[in-house]
């Protein structure tokens, strides 16, 4: 057997530890996860209702275009059923954009630290990944626009930007939108959009009347709280979505995702709310970091990249053993760890253990 030469040598993606292994291999009864920017709050009651019900129909196949969720999404978000393509979490999205659109030789441009789907997905497809370094923790926009050639089919703006969690305001989007060449994507990633409270924030979906080649990903992981059932979605010109489409599995999403997603859609109370708990967790765990001396990135989504002025994998691996599961192993910023906000009590807890770690820890001189 003979892989294409470019897979051979590919990484497998190494999530998080799951909450089970670190209660086994610590002797620990109650672990708190904050390493997967999951909604600590869990689902809107509605959709877990609607989930029940749909478990009727387990053995039918899904409707594979989510035609009733894409019409209530595109009256709920103001554009078209043919703007929308929905994937199995948005990670499937980025994965069929790269299908559609990148190949061997193409030239894709991203942050140097952001999502690292958007570099896996373009090393599968044999593009090339330019990586232009995030300034002050976020995107640089005019450095990316430098790197843009003939080559360039793709640029992934992440916003906010998962790990530092900054965000590019709506004018620094748009005199960007307006110098990229018409020949090149723009995919912007908002995983985190239903989070964000700051007015300066881009408003997308408008963005996207103006500018054909622009396409946002946003998700029902994250605010939702449905992670696990994965569903997620794109947003674009018909034409794109339409090519998208082509290269989708006939059935990528579940029953039970579309069920629950309609259903949680419905529920906003529940995203205000969540919006609401986020901002205060935030602003907790900030204070907490300048009461501690601890330097941090401007928050924009449902965790915070601090600097722990010590390896973040020596604190990350402290934190474990008390039992927290936070995120380090970001190249770029090896004495951070990045966690994601919990509820008020997984918050306290987490400030608690932090502080036994940075005790723990030896700082260096
Ligand atoms: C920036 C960003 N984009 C996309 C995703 C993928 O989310 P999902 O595939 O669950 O929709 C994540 C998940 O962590 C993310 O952080």
């Amino acid at each position: 057997m003979k892989p294409k030469a470019h897979i051979v040598n590919l990484p497998v993606y190494q999530p998080g530890k799951p909450i089970e292994e670190v209660k086994k291999e610590y002797g620990l009864d109650e672990v708190i996860k904050l390493a997967s920017n999951e909604n600590p709050y869990g689902c809107s009651p509605k959709a877990k209702e609607a989930i029940l019900a749909e478990l009727n129909e387990a053995s039918v196949y899904p409707d594979g275009a989510a035609a009733e969720l894409s019409s209530e999404l595109a009256d709920f978000l103001g554009i078209n059923s043919d703007q929308i393509i929905f994937g199995c979490g948005s990670d499937e999205v980025i994965a069929l954009i790269a299908r559609a659109f990148l190949q061997p030789g193409d030239e894709t441009i991203m942050a140097d630290q952001t999502f690292s789907v958007y570099k896996s997905n373009a090393d599968i497809e044999g593009a090339v990944s330019i990586e232009v370094p995030l300034v002050d923790g976020t995107h640089d926009l005019n450095g990316m626009l430098a790197a843009v050639n003939d080559r360039t089919k793709i640029v992934w703006v992440c916003n906010p930007n998962n790990p530092t969690g900054t965000i590019v305001s709506e004018s620094e989007l748009v005199k960007f939108l307006d110098a990229v060449p018409s020949h090149v994507m723009v995919v912007l990633d908002e995983a985190y959009y239903e989070f964000v409270t700051d007015a300066a924030y881009p408003d997308s979906i408008k963005l996207m009347q103006k500018y054909p080649n622009l396409v946002v990903l946003r998700t029902f992981s994250k605010i939702y709280g449905l992670a696990s059932l994965r569903i997620g979605y794109g947003l674009g010109e018909p034409e794109v979505v339409k090519l998208i489409n082509q290269v989708r599995e006939p059935f990528n999403t579940s029953r039970l995702a579309q069920a629950a997603a309609k259903a949680a859609l419905q529920d906003q109370e529940f995203v205000a709310n969540c919006r609401r708990l986020n901002a205060e967790g935030i602003a907790y765990l900030q204070q907490e970091f300048d009461r501690l001396g601890l330097s941090y990135f401007p928050a924009h989504g449902n965790f915070i990249l601090v600097n722990v002025q010590r390896p973040g994998q020596e604190v990350f691996q402290s934190l474990l053993r008390q039992g927290v599961i936070v995120r380090p192993g970001f190249s770029r910023y090896p004495d951070c760890i990045r966690v994601s906000v919990g509820t008020p009590e997984q918050n306290r807890t987490f400030i608690g253990f932090l502080e036994k770690a940075l005790g723990d820890v030896v700082a260096p001189v």
